[in-house]
C-alpha cells in the first residue's frame, strides 16, 4: 500500500477519479480513500493547506494505513530563478523555512530532532523523476504556455505561508541559498515520515514563481493545468 497526500482537493481530484475505491474512511475532517490503481493498493487523502493540517494527516494515514511508502504531489512557487511554470521539482530534501528557535536551536533546526534538512528516498523521488521526464503535456496544460516542462531535483522550504511577492522570495533565497521552491506541506509530512521510519517523496509543479503574480498564476494552473500532472506523477510512483 502506497499513500498518497495532496493539499487541495484540485490537486487529487484527477487520482481519485483514475483510482478504485473500495471504501471512503472519514476520520478527523478528512476523508481517506482506500483502493487500488493499477495493480497497487493505495490510500488517497486530501490534507488541506499548512503545516498541522499536512502533519496530522499525515501521521493518521501512516497510524490507520500502515503504507510501505508516502507520495506528496502538488503545486509550489519557484523560488529558484531558473524555474518556469510547468515545471516539475522532485524535493531530494526539505525544510521548515518558518522553524527559528534561536538561540535555543540553529535556526531551521528541528528542535531534539538534531536535524534541519529531511531526506526524501532516493529511489521513490527518482521513480517521481523519471515519470516527470515522460510528462507530455495534454492540450490544457500547453494552453497555458508549457510545452517543454523541466525536471529539477534539491532543496524545497515549507511553512505557513504563501509567498506573492519578489521581497518575500529574495528573503527565502539569502535565508536558505539553493531552495528551488516554497510550498506549505511538504516538509511537515517529511518530518512525520521521517520521525515513523517511512520512506516518502515529494513532487511540486510550479504554478506560479512566487511574485506579486503568484495568487493569480497559483489559480489558474489549480483550475486548468494539474490534473494530468498529478496522474502521470502518480502513476510514475506506483508499482515495484
Ligand atoms: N504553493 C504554490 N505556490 C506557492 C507560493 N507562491 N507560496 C507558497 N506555497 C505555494
Amino acid at each position: 500500500m502506497i499513500g498518497i497526500v495532496s493539499a487541495m482537493p484540485e490537486e487529487l481530484a484527477a487520482v481519485v477519479e483514475a483510482m478504485h475505491a473500495d471504501e471512503v474512511v472519514e476520520y478527523g475532517g478528512r476523508r481517506y480513500y482506500r483502493g487500488h490503481y493499477g495493480g497497487e493498493p493505495v490510500v488517497c487523502v486530501v490534507s488541506r493547506i499548512g503545516k498541522v493540517a499536512a502533519a496530522t494527516t499525515a501521521t493518521i494515514l501512516l497510524e490507520r494505513f500502515s503504507p510501505r511508502a508516502l507520495v506528496m504531489t502538488g503545486l509550489a512557487g519557484g523560488v529558484d530563478e531558473r524555474l518556469a511554470i510547468g515545471d516539475v521539482v522532485i524535493a531530494d530534501r526539505l525544510i521548515q523555512h518558518d522553524l527559528d528557535a534561536r538561540p535555543l536551536f540553529p535556526r531551521h533546526e528541528i528542535p531534539l530532532l538534531g536535524i534541519a534538512e529531511l531526506p526524501a528516498d532516493p529511489a521513490l523521488s527518482t521513480k517521481l523523476a523519471a515519470a516527470a521526464s515522460r510528462f507530455a503535456p495534454p492540450a490544457e496544460v500547453v494552453a497555458l504556455g508549457i510545452t517543454a516542462p523541466r525536471v529539477w531535483r534539491g532543496l524545497v522550504a515549507s511553512g505557513d505561508q504563501f509567498f506573492g511577492s519578489v521581497e518575500a522570495s529574495n528573503a527565502l533565497r539569502e535565508a536558505l541559498p539553493g531552495v528551488l521552491a516554497v510550498e506549505m506541506e511538504g516538509a511537515a509530512v517529511a518530518q512525520v515520515c521521517y520521525e515513523h521510519g517511512v520512506p516518502f517523496a515529494i513532487a511540486r509543479v510550479i504554478s506560479d514563481t512566487a511574485n506579486h503574480a503568484a495568487a493569480v498564476d497559483f489559480a489558474r494552473f489549480l483550475r486548468d493545468a494539474c490534473g494530468p500532472y498529478a496522474r502521470a506523477l502518480v502513476e510514475g510512483a506506483l508499482g515495484s
